[in-house]
């Protein structure tokens, strides 16, 4: 091994970041330890690495050694250079280089003197970034030995970013999914695409207030969409009466809290779980007289309760097929009325301490009306 570090202090370096990334669960840790890794390997002073952005048009650093986040354009600068003709490359003196673009030097006042990229695939062989080392330590050049035992490092962030790529994508979907799932149990009962946008934020706000944390009241902001979502199983000539119930017409619409729930219990899936909790329980109240379980108190979950109040609010401040919407006045006159009778009192607390935050999404999510 024709380089200044020897065979066994090489394979120590890679084995005690092995063991390290091994503990790691998130994307960003794992290429941090490997950017380590590789800047040790070459004996190089900082290593980045560059994703090419969803629309291919630019370059990111989803990790680097004292850089900020910084976005260049895809064909810009040696890196470019690598991505753009899918080639490794070795420079010895970058501000002698016509390709080289010094703005991120400017951008982070360091000065880049070597250089080695080596470009990063995906299992499809596509291009999905690049691997990057900067400048050699002791005035050294890098060599194609560098090169080679650079390869591991971006092999391996190769695959980190991919995996993070897709499970980013499927969380995402899932998003998209369940969102839409929500509005389509809307738009049958002829509400507006905005009232589960106005729920969810709602939701969240009043998560937050409550105490839960921030992956849970997220959580719940994603699943509260869903809370009409058994809507979809109900006639519709019952869905869109004009006017009030009968006895029967309202057993049939109060089922769909349940079909709500059977349509989602079966999932694994947290965000899906939550949402047939919320589809199940958001027509519970806190006195015990709601339905379809009639439970009480803190026997109803709180993404239920949570929901109900959510839910409620906005109903009453929208038009329906069956009625105007009502004043602020006489909304907030029938809150204050059921603290303690359909609503969990805390949160009703909640709801008046912060009034300001809820009418601020009100006013952002705002229905606006194409008379067609
Ligand atoms: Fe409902
Ligand atoms: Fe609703």
């Amino acid at each position: 091994m024709q380089n200044d570090m020897e065979s066994k202090e090489f394979i120590e370096i890679i084995f005690s970041y092995i063991t390290q990334i091994s503990a790691e669960r998130f994307a960003d840790d794992i290429l941090m330890l490997l950017a380590d890794m590789g800047r040790q390997l070459v004996r190089a002073d900082r290593c980045t690495v560059w994703v090419v952005s969803k629309d291919k048009k630019h370059l990111w650093t989803q990790v680097a050694h004292g850089v900020e986040h910084i976005q260049i354009p895809i064909d810009s600068g040696i890196v470019g250079e690598a991505v753009m003709h899918n080639k490794s490359l070795i420079i010895d003196d970058a501000y002698s280089d016509a390709r080289f673009n010094p703005e991120v030097d400017k951008q982070t006042g360091y000065k880049t003197k070597t250089l080695l990229v080596i470009p990063m695939h995906n299992t499809e062989g596509e291009i999905i970034g690049a691997f990057q080392v900067v400048n050699k330590l002791d005035g050294k050049l890098f060599t194609q030995d560098d090169l080679r035992y650079i390869m591991l490092a971006s092999t391996y962030a190769a695959e980190t970013v991919t995996t993070s790529i897709l499970l980013d994508e499927i969380e995402q979907t899932q998003k998209e999914v369940v969102f839409t799932m929500g509005a389509i149990g809307e738009s049958r009962s002829k509400e507006t695409g905005n009232h589960v946008k106005r729920v969810a934020e709602y939701s969240y706000i009043l998560a937050k207030l409550y105490g839960l944390s921030e992956v849970e009241s997220l959580r719940l902001k994603e699943a509260s969409p869903m809370h009409d979502i058994g809507k979809v199983a109900i006639p519709d000539a019952i869905l869109n009466k004009p006017g009030s119930f009968n006895i029967e017409e309202r057993l049939v619409m109060n089922t769909h809290a349940e079909l709500g729930y059977d349509m989602l219990k079966s999932s694994s899936r947290a965000l899906l779980k939550a949402a047939a909790t919320v589809a199940y329980e958001h027509h519970e109240k806190w006195d015990g007289s709601g339905y379809p379980r009639r439970l009480a108190g803190e026997n109803i979950h709180i993404y239920g309760r949570i929901t109900a109040m959510a839910d409620v609010f906005d109903a009453l401040g929208s038009d329906r097929v069956y009625k105007k919407a009502w004043e602020d006045e006489k909304i907030f006159e029938l809150i204050h009325k059921e603290r303690g009778k359909h609503f969990d009192p805390k949160l009703v607390d909640l709801f008046f301490e912060h009034l300001d935050k809820f009418l601020h999404v009100r006013e952002k999510f705002t229905d606006r009306f194409d008379h067609e």
